[in-house]
């Protein structure tokens, strides 16, 4: 049997007297438009977001980070900003929003806003008056001239970029004789970070809501900020997923990852870290960026600059598929650490509003494997509403579908790129409308499974995954291995995969054992019999035989497919 032990994390203190709260917390991400509604109109808001903050409470959230609340057209459902400082009316007022601050520092929640910084609405003042050349707007965002004129009199676009919902990366402006460049949609146009007064009408934004009483940000789609000045284009993948005009056809190497955009990064961590001073309570800046591994530790600083407390770390998301074997999730694991710079604080994503929920990718079973990793590996956990009742994917009609990126595609090929399938309302009980609103319409279709599948359900039931979820968040809390303990990984056989969160004897450590296969397995834990033969169950899959509490060998543990158990024991020195 091959045994390989990792020691990745020097973190070997007892006390985490000296941890921030953003490091013990677990986070929540909530999407507004699908939490709940606290009117009628089928749209969740700030008003049902208040009514439910006991629930972050209930289930051992630290940090509540909103999708945008923003004004805006809702061209990509609030991430197309049309005023960086007012409240959307479909989300509700600036009272509310008031309300919903001091809600949380009732409760101890902490309250993270997302920051779009790559680009505005186009029914953004400032774009308006950029379109007419009104100064100091006209160089606002990236204006570019035709490549020339086809034979019919049609401005020919500057080169041949693609924006990430399909479809070219330029927009024609007749008033303004000129294309203007929108990495995402056309309602979404990129602001141009060349211009010092952009950098800091977006400073003042972060200064805005910090005034205001928000805790950090989440910056979005960062590595999208900056492209190369000489827009060369881009070369093509080749690949045959992918059509000649959606995004996976190029090779993003003038659009994405530029190196300047680092600093303007850091230059944003300056104005959190200022404002921390000055207001005198701790902040966080957390940065969303899908790239890869080496890019993303940059965002952690340059060594002499801090940058974001931590980017998200998507290599669950990016790397872990339903055919990973147990040395498979080891090197994805060991690839983040062996990558984290030293003193970088780790993190695990599992989910989020663009990316199909985990029970889909992975059914149930390892969908809730996957969020126990998620919160029992080193670092922050990062949850998506929903996950803590391991809610699916909703399977939504062409007719349906609403999110640009899945109507870009088309009705043949939405489902491959829609993101409406993850971010259907919050299945909060059995009642009508699953408790989401009292209207009689939602903006998407509830899943069918809520008369089932809902909180209400999940908390009465013996066994669900709310209840595991909340002894992973208590783990969080109250183990302190599960904040310090050193990082033991084990590859015990094809399919199964373990790791301990280690301190000394005498205060318990964890252990995790995964089975990535589809059989049920008797595994040996404790191959090299440095365990005690004797742990506690502590939580794990629904379908694990074990009671909470229970003694069990490690010698000797029957783990479901796709399962994971954890354990809790004293070790032996
Ligand atoms: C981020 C958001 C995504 C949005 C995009 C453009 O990736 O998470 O939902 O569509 O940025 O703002």
């Amino acid at each position: 049997m091959k045994i390989t032990a990792v020691l990745l994390l020097g973190l070997t203190a007892l006390g985490s007297a000296q941890l921030e709260w953003w490091q013990t917390s677990t986070f929540y991400q909530v999407y507004p438009r699908s939490f709940k509604d606290g009117g009628f109109d089928g749209i969740g808001d700030i008003p049902g977001i208040i009514e439910k903050l006991d629930h972050f409470v209930d289930i051992g959230i630290g940090g509540v980070w909103l999708s945008p609340v923003f004004k805006s057209p809702m061209k990509d459902f609030g991430y197309d900003v049309s005023n960086f400082r007012e409240i959307d009316p479909i989300f509700g007022t600036m009272a509310d929003f008031d309300a919903l601050v001091v809600g949380c520092r009732n409760r101890g929640l902490k309250l993270i806003l997302d920051f779009v910084p790559n680009h505005s609405s186009d029914e953004h003042d400032w774009f308006i008056r950029s379109k007419a050349r009104e100064d100091p707007y006209t160089d606002y965002y990236t204006w570019v001239d035709p490549a020339g004129y086809n034979a019919t009199g049609a401005p020919i676009a500057p080169n041949n970029w693609i924006s990430v919902f399909g479809g070219p990366a330029w927009e024609w402006v007749e008033e303004r004789q000129q294309f203007y460049l929108h990495q995402f949609h056309a309602g979404q146009p990129d602001l141009n970070y060349r211009n010092p007064l952009v950098l800091e009408e977006m400073n003042d934004v972060l200064r805005f809501w910090l005034d205001k009483g928000a805790d950090g940000f989440r910056l979005d789609a960062v590595p999208h900020l900056m492209e190369e000045p000489g827009l060369p284009d881009e070369p093509p993948t080749n690949d045959p997923n992918y059509g000649p005009d959606q995004w996976g056809s190029l090779e993003h190497i003038y659009t994405k990852d530029q190196p300047e955009l680092y600093d303007i990064i850091y230059g944003f961590r300056d104005i959190v870290d200022q404002k921390q001073g000055e207001l005198g309570r701790p902040l966080v800046m957390l940065v969303e960026a899908y790239t890869n591994i080496t890019n993303t530790m940059k965002y952690y600083g340059n060594g002499t600059h801090p940058g974001a407390h931590f980017p998200f770390n998507f290599q669950l998301i990016d790397n872990l598929k339903n055919e990973t074997d147990a040395a498979g999730l080891q090197s994805i694991i060991n690839t983040w650490f062996s990558n984290l710079p030293s003193g970088a604080w780790s993190n695990w994503v599992v989910g989020n509003h663009d990316q199909p929920r985990v029970a889909g990718r992975f059914g149930t079973q390892f969908g809730l494997t996957s969020i126990i990793l998620g919160q029992l590996l080193p670092g922050t956990a990062v949850t998506y509403n929903g996950e803590e009742l391991n809610m699916e994917n909703t399977w939504i009609s062409w007719a349906d579908t609403v999110d640009p990126q899945g109507c870009q595609a088309g009705p043949d090929e939405y489902w491959r790129f829609s993101r409406d399938p993850e971010r259907t309302p919050f299945q909060w009980s059995a009642e009508a409308m699953a408790g989401f609103t009292t209207g009689s319409t939602t903006w998407l279709p509830i899943n069918e499974n809520y008369v089932t599948l809902n909180l209400e359900a999940q908390k009465v039931a013996a066994k669900s995954p709310y209840k595991v979820y909340k002894r992973l968040t208590e783990a969080r809390k109250n183990i302190i291995a599960v904040q310090t303990g050193e990082l033991r990984t084990y590859v015990l056989d094809t399919h199964i995969f373990s790791f301990a969160r280690a301190v000394p004897a005498g205060n318990p450590s964890v252990l995790v054992v995964v089975n990535l296969g589809f059989e049920d397995q008797v595994v040996n834990a404790n191959p090299n019999n440095d365990l005690p033969v004797i742990a506690n169950f502590y939580t794990g899959s629904l379908e694990a035989v074990y009671a909470e509490n229970e003694e069990v060998s490690t010698v000797s543990l029957a783990i479901p497919a796709r399962g994971a158990l954890v354990l809790t024991y004293d070790a032996l020195v």
